[in-house]
């Protein structure tokens, strides 16, 4: 099996959107691939290209945004080609803050990454409320998938 090589860049404010990633990265390293977990501050729309592969994770803010620190790096997304990069999105969100935006950031992601021209490898992994109940389940499960699709 090829070992890809993954960057997973996200942001968060209070911490929900780490424990996912950290979840996944953990799973990822332990199926042998090379993965990077880096914060959208300090993170450039670029640095994808230098990877195989790269899921975008953030949280819902506002009314149906992105969390703050993606939003300069969403805008960045427009200047870079991304052109069969394989991807994935990560959006996480609570229906108690805002019904009617409802876990908006993985819609808007994915359309970000489909208007570079990526690749998006599966649906979205949607967590909605906390995702401590999920660390069992939905995450190991979307991570398997992924997992999977990135084996060829
Ligand atoms: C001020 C505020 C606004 C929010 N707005 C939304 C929203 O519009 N849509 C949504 O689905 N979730 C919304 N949420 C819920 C967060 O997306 C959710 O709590 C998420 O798990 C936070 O992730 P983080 O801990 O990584 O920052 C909001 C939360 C706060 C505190």
């Amino acid at each position: 099996m090829k070992k890809a090589s993954l960057i997973i860049i996200y942001g968060t404010t209070s911490g929900n959107t780490e424990m996912v990633v950290d979840k996944i990265a953990e799973m990822a390293k332990k199926a042998g691939h090379h993965v990077v977990a880096k914060r959208v501050e300090s993170a450039k729309p670029e640095e994808m290209l230098e990877y195989d592969i790269a899921i975008l994770a953030s949280p819902t803010y506002g009314h149906g945004e992105l969390q703050e620190d993606f939003i300069p790096f969403w805008r960045g997304m427009g200047e870079v080609d991304l052109k069969g990069k394989k991807c994935a999105v990560v959006g996480l969100g609570d229906p108690k803050y805002e019904l009617h935006y409802h876990l908006e950031s993985a819609p808007i992601l994915e359309e970000a990454i489909q208007k570079s021209g990526g690749q998006i490898l599966l649906p979205a992994l949607k967590i909605s409320g906390t995702p401590v109940r999920h660390l069992e389940g939905l995450i190991p499960n979307w991570t398997e998938k992924f997992i999977n699709l990135i084996k060829s």
